[in-house]
């Protein structure tokens, strides 16, 4: 999966599923911008890369916000003079039974997670275009696909992914521009930390290979979607969850 001499922007890469696709593209050899509203953590991510020899910047943005997007795509082509990878990682939770969860909640987590990668795509894809070519991964989850009490908002918003990913993947198809989601499973972050013992049990017992998903193992295959091997793949959404959702 030579990624040499791509340039990959990975939002949300300070930490988690984000920082394992930063390194694992790093490691095939791309020059990776990361982009997180947690500045300080996302410079510690810059020196595991940086010692693999290829370029790595952090910069500060709110993938909420459409204008601070548009500067950090400014910024990346600044840096780079090119952006071949998009990967739309930044996410929230603001877990609550539907009739406890608040508006505020709801937008924020619309706003960030759904919004947010809109705002990428967006901004992204008028690089791309011009480049006729690029490729896009969009991190959704299984929750998207399948609901779950207690995350309305989340669930929605990662269903709303789908359809941005599905549509982006036919308007970009003609400029060469592919856009695939992944849907992980329960991944150890932590994100997932949060939960209560008895949910995480709960999920544990229903993956059929027993074990938690690691941030790896989802960069594994946002490393091959990136990749030439996956240059006839677009409009997917690929499960990493162990079996959980079949
Ligand atoms: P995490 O909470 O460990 O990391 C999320 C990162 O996104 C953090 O570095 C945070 O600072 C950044 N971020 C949050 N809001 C942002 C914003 N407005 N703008 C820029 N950056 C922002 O989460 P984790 O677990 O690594 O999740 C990454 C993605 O994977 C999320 O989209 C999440 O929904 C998704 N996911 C995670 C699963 C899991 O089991 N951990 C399962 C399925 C999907």
């Amino acid at each position: 999966m030579n990624l040499k001499g791509k340039v990959a922007l990975v939002t949300g890469g300070a930490q988690g599923i984000g920082r394992a696709i930063a390194i694992r593209l790093a490691q095939e050899g791309a020059d990776i911008a990361v982009a997180d509203v947690d500045i300080d953590l996302a410079q510690t991510v810059l020196a595991e890369m940086k010692s693999r020899g290829t370029a790595a910047v952090a910069f500060k943005a709110d993938v909420s916000d459409s204008f601070q997007v548009e500067e950090l795509i400014k910024k990346v082509m600044e840096r780079f003079s090119t952006l071949d990878i998009l990967i739309n990682n930044a996410g929230i939770t603001r877990d609550a039974l539907l009739i406890r969860t608040t508006d505020e909640d709801w937008d924020q987590v619309i706003r960030v997670n759904l919004k947010g990668a809109f705002n990428l795509t967006k901004s992204a894809a008028k690089v791309m275009i011009k480049q006729k070519s690029g490729r896009m991964v969009n991190v959704s989850s299984v929750i998207g696909l399948m609901g779950n009490a207690g995350q309305a908002s989340y669930a929605a918003s990662k269903a709303g992914l789908v359809g941005l990913t599905k549509s982006a993947a036919k308007e970009l198809a003609s400029r060469g521009i592919t856009v695939n989601a992944v849907a992980p499973g329960y991944i150890q972050t932590a994100m997932t930390e949060k939960l209560s013992q008895a949910a995480k049990d709960a999920f544990l017992s229903q993956i059929p290979l027993k074990r938690v998903g690691t941030p790896e193992d989802v960069a594994n295959l946002v490393a091959f979607l990136v990749s030439d091997q996956a240059s006839y793949i677009t409009g997917q959404v690929i499960q990493v969850d162990g079996g959980l959702l079949m």
